[in-house]
C-alpha cells in the first residue's frame, strides 16, 4: 500500500529525512515514532504531496508522489499536526467544503457528512461553529474530514497530541474502529508505549534515519535490548539470583528483599518468560506475580534513539 524508496528531504544543509526505505502492506497499522525534530512531519508531508522530496520517491498503491501527486491525493487521508483556523464556518459547512473539494457529488454529501459525524461522535455539533469546538472535538473533526473520500491510506501526524487522557482514549477507540475497516494507517507519535499495543509494526526515526523497524518484538531482538520482568515472590527470594544467573539470556537480577520483589533483565522473547518462571517454581521459589515492566518501552525508546537530535 505504501513504499518509501530512499525518500530524502534536505533543507539547505540540514538533512531532515535521510534515505528512508519502508514497506507497508494493506491493512498494516504503522507507528512512526521519534523524538522532536526527528523528521516525522517532514516525511508525512512528502507522502501527503505537500513537500517535494529532494531525492527518492514514495509510492502510494503504486502511484508516485513525485510524478502523480494529484492521483495520490485521492488515495490518502491526511491529518496534519496542526490545522488551520476557520472562522465563521460551521462543522457541516467545513465538511461540505472538503467533500466538494474531493468532487463528491452534492446529492451524496449530506448523508456522507452524517456518517463521518456519527463515526467521530460529533453529530450534536453539526451546526456549531468550528471555532467553538474544544481541541479534542477539532481533532475529531479533522479526522472526519480525512475520511470523507474513503481513502485506503490514512496519514495521521500526532492525532492525539494535546488531548487530555479521556480524549486520548476516545481517539484510540476511534482509530481502532478505523483499523477494523481495513484501512492502512501510518500514525506518528513521540510516545512508543502509546502506539505499541495498537500498531502491527513500528518504526523508530531519529535525525532523519530509520534506526529500527518491525514489530516491537522484532525491534527488541534487532537492537539486542533487554526486557525487564518484575516478579513478586512470597518465599525463596534468596534463591532467585542463583537460579537465574545460570540462564544465558538473563542479563541482570536485582532483588529487593524488603519489598519481596525482584527485577530480571533478559534478552529473550516474551514467550521465554514462561520458561524462566517454570525454573523458579521448580526450584521452590513462590512466584505470585510476574509482569513486564511498563517503563520498558520508554527505556527502549530512549536507548534506541540516543538523543542525536538534542
Ligand atoms: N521548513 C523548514 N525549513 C528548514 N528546516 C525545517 C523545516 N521544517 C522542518 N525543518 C527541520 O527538519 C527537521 C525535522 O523536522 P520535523 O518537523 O519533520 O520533525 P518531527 O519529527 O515532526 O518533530 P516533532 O515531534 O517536533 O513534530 C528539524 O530539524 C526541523 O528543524
Ligand atoms: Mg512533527
Amino acid at each position: 500500500m505504501l513504499d518509501l524508496v530512499n525518500l530524502t528531504k534536505r533543507y539547505h544543509d540540514l538533512t531532515a529525512v535521510d534515505h528512508l526505505n519502508l514497506h507497508l502492506a494493506p491493512g498494516e497499522i504503522f507507528g512512526f515514532i521519534g523524538p522532536n525534530g526527528a523528521g516525522k512531519t517532514t516525511t508525512i508531508k512528502m507522502l501527503a504531496t505537500l513537500l517535494r522530496p529532494t531525492e527518492g520517491d514514495a509510492l502510494v498503491d503504486g502511484v508516485s508522489v513525485v510524478a502523480k501527486p494529484e492521483q495520490v491525493r485521492s488515495l490518502i487521508g491526511y491529518m496534519p499536526d496542526n490545522f488551520g483556523v476557520y472562522d465563521d464556518v460551521k462543522v457541516w459547512e467545513y465538511l461540505d467544503f472538503f467533500a466538494s473539494a474531493y468532487r463528491i457529488p452534492r446529492e451524496q454529501r449530506s448523508s456522507l457528512i452524517g456518517d463521518v459525524l456519527a463515526l467521530t461522535d460529533l453529530r450534536i455539533k453539526r451546526d456549531a461553529f468550528v471555532e467553538e469546538l474544544s481541541r479534542g472535538m477539532k481533532q475529531r473533526l479533522c479526522l472526519a474530514k480525512t475520511l470523507l473520500h474513503d481513502p485506503p491510506l490514512l496519514l495521521l501526524d500526532e492525532p492525539a497530541s494535546g488531548l487530555d487522557p479521556r480524549a486520548r482514549i476516545e481517539m484510540r477507540e476511534l482509530l481502532k474502529q478505523l483499523r477494523r475497516t481495513g484501512k492502512t494507517i501510518l500514525i506518528s507519535s513521540h510516545i512508543l508505549s502509546e502506539l505499541a499495543d495498537f500498531c502491527t509494526t513500528v518504526g523508530i526515526i531519529e535525525a532523519g534515519r530509520l534506526v529500527a523497524s518491525g514489530s516491537v518484538e522484532e525491534i527488541i531482538q534487532q537492537t539486542g535490548l533487554t526486557r525487564t520482568l518484575e516478579l513478586r515472590i512470597t518465599a525463596g527470594l534468596e534463591r532467585v539470583e542463583t537460579v537465574l544467573r545460570e540462564v544465558e539470556m538473563v542479563r541482570d537480577v536485582v532483588v529487593d528483599a524488603d519489598a519481596g520483589t525482584c527485577a530480571v533483565s533478559f534478552a529473550g522473547e516474551l514467550d521465554d518468560v514462561a520458561d524462566l518462571l517454570k525454573m523458579l517454581l521448580d526450584d521452590g521459589v513462590r512466584v505470585v506475580q510476574a509482569m513486564e515492566s511498563a517503563s520498558d518501552l520508554e527505556g527502549l525508546f530512549m536507548r534506541v534513539t540516543r538523543g542525536q537530535v538534542a
